[in-house]
């Protein structure tokens, strides 16, 4: 079956995603990979990556997901804040809402990625308070990730066969 791997990346961490996919998928079904371009949307099934940007999918990716018309859609992503399954679960939905008409979501699959040192240092701006102490946390947590497990994880919640 033919699929497009799409992804919006900013520092790295869903084009790590993308790369694993397309590596764990038969090459000769590819028909596209690389950033949103209508190029992909020949595809029976798409494979789209995004990161977070305030709760949901950055703006490319949800720009693309409004040109969808009937593919089969994979969905995988990245946040700054893991953790909590739940949380994913939110994001998820709300890229979801996003979507073009008669998009069948075949699977999906998140993982926390490490945010830029920028954000570590605003975080230290903050007067101390749990919330600051619990973002600092969340924040030297991200920055391992995506690792290893993420990736196999990503694997396994792949389809066989694109
Ligand atoms: C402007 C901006 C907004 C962000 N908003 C969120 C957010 O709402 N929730 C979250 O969990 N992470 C947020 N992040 C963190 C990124 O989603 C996370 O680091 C992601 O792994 C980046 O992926 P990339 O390396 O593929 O660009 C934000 C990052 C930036 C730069």
């Amino acid at each position: 079956m033919s699929y497009s791997i799409v992804y919006s990346s900013r520092t790295g961490n869903t084009a790590n995603l993308a790369q694993t996919i397309r590596e764990a998928l038969p090459a000769e079904d590819c028909i596209y990979f690389g950033e949103p371009d209508p190029k992909a949307l020949e595809a029976e099934t798409i494979y789209l990556g995004f990161w977070t940007d305030k709760g949901s999918c950055d703006e490319a990716s949800a720009e693309f997901l409004k040109s969808l018309t009937g593919q089969r859609l994979f969905l995988f992503g990245t946040a700054g804040f893991g953790g909590a399954p739940a949380y994913f679960e939110q994001i998820l939905d709300r890229v979801k809402s996003k979507m073009g008409s008669g998009v069948t979501v075949v699977g999906s699959y998140m993982c926390q990625g490490r945010m830029p040192m920028s954000v570590r240092e605003r975080y230290m701006q903050m007067e101390e308070s749990p919330r600051r102490t619990a973002m600092l946390k969340n924040f030297d947590a991200a920055l391992n990730h995506p690792d290893a497990e993420d990736l196999t994880r990503l694997k396994a919640a792949l389809l066989p066969n694109g």
